[in-house]
Formats: structure tokens, sequence, C-alpha cells
């Protein structure tokens, strides 16, 4: 075996997004294009020399072989020991737990997160830090810049390893571990949820229907919730891994996830439905007959965080991502913590978590997390469900309207126009810039705009500034529209519309959240001429 250097030249647009590189598979398979970005990206750590590194995928088509690609890459670039998951696989939760267990420098996912994959779908690669968490910008832009120069990366020519048995194997003196991923992470979860109080209620004869959209989640699901907390056999469902999710779109949104919302409607509705995303980052709650939007499953879960034993001393603070609704913030207000508005992206979370400005963080693309680690967690937030249910004895639904009888209701709805031509939609969002000081004081019917603006944030942790992160139509009743571009996206442009009403009156909680927005999507139609633009009528997907 011996450690080889191969001549190189870049490959454009290796710019990682709002998480991560993210590209067809097809473009992956192109020679050297995985090489050059993970070269790039064990650059960014240097120096490597007897370091831990943690790897690992959400089991997509690709996955396999991009491992054994990175595992020569890493014994080539000097890393003393590399974890890596029985037959590839860790989902991203699970990750950051994993490096942080294990002080690791850094950790490598294999995931286009909640993107369709197979030969066709799509794969990436998302660079974890020595936190446990995303690569903050300017790491991913160092990577970034070094894509774009690289002449020549490091590789072994060492045989394949053999990752489908758990034990310890070595390449190029860099040792290997092949781990069961489940373990540290049921582990954690043990240590911050009352798992007796979840297997009593389960014992009580509480009923569950877990969708794992035969994405990574499958596996941990099963050995917890079935194996560990007695749900019966059976409640997890769609529970094994595979290459393409079996065709499914593995994101659990109610549209994606449409047949366990459907589920949850029949007559053989079980008390609760879950379900989680490609690499088990995101989460959906559903209720009989109704599903709970993310943004209140934040404000939720931070008013009754006291109840569940790994926040019984209370929480330090919250923050959501800008498009995300508002509920969260009153919760903050009558608990008298800060609430925290960030960018789109996890990466954004990290600084206020490390430094204990907050416990709970959420977005309203179905994640939330916590201090625990530094990704957000689907499986820990349906644990955080099942733990508030069984110690209160009230069922999803129960839970939600009390919270809003209490803080009144985020009527919140996030319109997508997928596929969008990207000069279309940056010639949209331009447009919006320009006329942002005219829009001051639109008015139609009661709805008067009172601020305009381009988000930026500042981190008051380090002080980095990220601008240009979505425009946001501010209303005087409280009311927001915002527009923005995915950064996830491997085809085209997708622009997110995300609506946000607050209405204080109980009598009208009950409203179709498309109806109750009706104004709203009205005057964003308007003011941002989006069929003009996109070319489309209505958007492709509704959440
Ligand atoms: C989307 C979500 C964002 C999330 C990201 C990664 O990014 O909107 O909240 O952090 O996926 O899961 P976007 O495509 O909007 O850039
Ligand atoms: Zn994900």
């Amino acid at each position: 075996m011996s450690i080889q250097t191969i001549s190189t030249k870049p490959f454009a647009g290796q710019e990682p997004g709002t998480s991560g590189l993210r590209k067809k598979v097809t473009v992956f398979q192109e020679p050297g294009y995985l090489e050059n970005f993970i070269q790039s990206a064990f650059d960014s750590y240097a120096p490597v020399a007897g370091k831990t590194l943690v790897l690992g995928g959400d089991g997509r088509f690709y996955n396999r072989t991009a491992i054994q690609t990175i595992l020569r890459m890493a014994a080539a670039n000097g890393w003393g020991r590399v974890l890596v998951g029985q037959n590839g696989i860790i989902s991203t939760p699970a990750m950051s737990c994993l490096i942080r267990k294990h002080k690791a420098a850094g950790g490598i996912i294999l995931s286009a997160s909640h993107n369709p994959g197979g030969p066709d779908g799509d794969f990436g690669v998302k660079c974890n830090i020595a936190n446990g968490g995303p690569a903050p910008e300017k790491i991913t832009e160092a990577i970034y810049a070094k894509t774009e120069s690289i002449t020549q990366y490091r590789i072994s020519n060492a045989p394949e390893v053999d990752i489908t048995k758990i034990g310890v194997t070595e390449i190029d003196g860099m040792r290997i571990e092949v781990i069961d991923s489940v373990l540290d992470y049921a582990d954690m979860l043990r240590s911050l949820f009352d798992f007796d109080a979840i297997r009593g209620l389960f014992a009580r004869g509480f009923t569950m229907r877990f969708d794992a959209l035969h994405a990574v989640c499958g596996p941990y699901a099963k050995r917890i919730l079935e194996g560990e907390l007695g749900a019966k056999e059976g409640t997890v469902v769609n529970g094994v891994p595979l290459e393409d999710f079996g065709g499914h779109h593995p994101d659990p949104n109610p549209v994606n996830a449409h047949e366990l919302i459907e589920y949850l409607s029949g007559p053989n509705a079980p008390d609760m439905g879950a379900a989680t995303d490609g690499d088990a980052d995101r989460f959906l709650i559903v209720g009989r007959g109704f599903a709970v939007t993310p943004s209140d499953s934040l404000a939720i879960l931070a008013a009754n965080a006291t109840r569940v034993p790994g926040y019984s001393k209370g929480i330090s603070g919250v923050a959501r991502s800008m498009p995300t609704s508002t509920a969260a913030d009153r919760v903050a207000a009558a608990m008298k913590i800060p609430c925290y508005e960030t960018p789109t992206g996890w990466k954004f979370f990290g600084n206020l978590l490390d430094a204990g400005r907050i416990t709970l963080c959420g977005e309203e693309s179905y994640g939330t997390g916590s201090t625990h680690i530094r990704e957000k967690d689907g499986l820990w937030a349906i644990l955080f469900w099942l733990n508030l249910i069984a110690v209160t004895g009230k069922s999803v639904n129960e839970l939600v309207a009390e919270h809003w009888l209490r803080y009144g209701r985020n009527y919140y709805s996030r319109h997508d126009y997928e596929q969008v031509d990207s000069a279309r939609a940056n010639t949209l969002m331009d447009g919006l810039r320009q006329k942002l000081p005219s829009l001051v004081g639109y008015r139609k019917g009661a709805n008067v705009i009172e601020r305009a603006d381009d988000f930026s944030y500042t981190d008051p942790v380090d002080g980095s500034v990220a601008e240009k992160q979505g425009i946001r139509l501010m209303f005087a009743d409280g009311s927001r529209i915002i527009f923005r571009l995915s950064g996830t996206g491997t085809v085209g442009a997708t622009l997110r519309v995300y609506f946000d009403h607050y209405e204080p009156d109980k009598n009208r909680h009950g409203l179709d959240p498309q109806e109750a927005l009706s104004d709203l999507i009205g005057i964003a139609a308007d003011i941002a001429d989006i069929a003009g633009h996109t070319g489309m009528s209505r958007p492709t997907v509704i959440t």
C-alpha cells in the first residue's frame, strides 16, 4: 500500500450552500469531483495528524463508494483514526453526538438531507467541526476557495475496507473503527428524557406510527422506540434505509409524508404520528387529523421544557431562523429569556449554543435542536413530545390548542416555487430589493407595511456578518412576508415565500391556514409579480 499524489484540475461551483455541497449523483461521479472537495475540506481541518474523524452518511446511493474513497484519502492525509458507521450509516444528529463524545476534530456526513436519492438523485457532503456542528461560513468559504485552485489530492491505494462488520482495522497506519452509531446516540437520549415515563405511556396502550420514509432514522427509531421504550412492533414503518428511499422524497412535511397524514385522519388513527427525513435531523409531529407546524413545535417545547429531565433547570434562551414564525418569541418574552433571530441554516446556531446563550433552537423547515448536540435532531424532538405527552396526560392536539389559548396562534405557511430559471429568480429578488424603500407605507385593506428590508445578521458572539439573507416585509400588526432563494437545491432556483400572521383571538384559531393567510398571499403575489417572473400561477409545494 502506498500514498499517491494525483494531479487534478478545479471543478467550477464546489461552493457549499445552506447545508454542505449538494449536487446530482452524476456530478459527484465525475472522476476527481469528490476527491477535490474532500482534499479541500481536509486542508481546512489541518493539521490532522493523529486526530480523529467521524465518517458516515444517510445510506443513499453512492454512500458506500464515497466512504471507501474518503477512507483512503483520510489515510493519505495523515488522520490518526476514523470512526465509521457500520455499513456507512450515521444520521446527522448521531454524527454530532459522536464527534462530541469522542472528541473528534470533525466529521464528514454524506447526505443531501431530504433531497431524493438514487442514481439520478442527489448526493451531498457536509463538513462538521469539533463542536459537532456544521462548519461555519468562514470555513465553508475557505473550502470553496481551495476547490478553485486545487492542483492535487492525496489518496492511498489500499484495498476496500470491510465496513459491514463492527471492529477495528488499519490502513497505512490509520486506525479505522467500524461502530454501531445507535449506541452512543441512544445513551445521550436516555440522559435527557424520562424513559420510564415514556415506557409507561406505551404500556398504557398509547399508539404511534413512525414513518422513517426508508431513510436513515429507521434503525435508530426501531431500536429506541420499539426495542427500548415498548412501542408495539410495527410502530416504525418504512424502517429499512434504501439507497433511493423507495423512490420517496424523504422530507417529513405534510406534502411528502402525506400517507402518514392520511393515516392519522383515518379510522385506524393511532394517538400520534411522526416522521423524519433522509438524514434524520428533520421531523414532523402529527396529532389526530392535524399536523403541528415546526414553528409551533419550537414554541411548545420551549414553553414546556422544564417538564423534561434534561431541561428541568430551565432554558437560557431560544433562537429561530428568521423565516420561522414568531411563536417562540412570545414564549421567550413570557419567560423573560432572550430570543435570537438568525439567518436560515443550522450553522448560525452553533455560536449561540456554544456560548450558552440559548438552549433550544429551530427552523420552520421541520428542524429543532438544543445544546445536547450541534445539529437539529428529529428523534430527539419526537421523544421530547412523547415525554410531554407522558407527563401531562394530554394529546398532541390538546397541547397545541392549550398553547394557542395562552399565547395566541401564529398562522404560518411556506410556498415554494421550484425549478425556476435562476436568472429570472434573481431578477425577482433584485426587483424586490430595489423596491424596498418605496414599500414602506404600502397599504391594502387593513394590512400596512411598516418596515421592509433585506435581512442582515451580526453574530453576537464573534461579530461575523451575514448579509442578503432574505427580503422581509413587516406589517403593522406583526404579520410578515419573507422572500428568499433556497441554498440547497440542485436544479435551477427555488423561490421560498413565507407567511406569518398572528391571531390572538381564540374564536379565530380554527381557520384553515391558507384561508387565514389569503390577504398576505395576495399581497406577495402583487408586490413581487411572482407569476410574471416565474411563469407559475401557483406554488409547486405548500407546507
Ligand atoms: C433548507 C431550509 C433550511 C435548512 C436547510 C438544511 O434550506 O429552508 O431551514 O436549514 O434546508 O436542512 P434552503 O433550501 O431554504 O436554503
Ligand atoms: Zn436533513
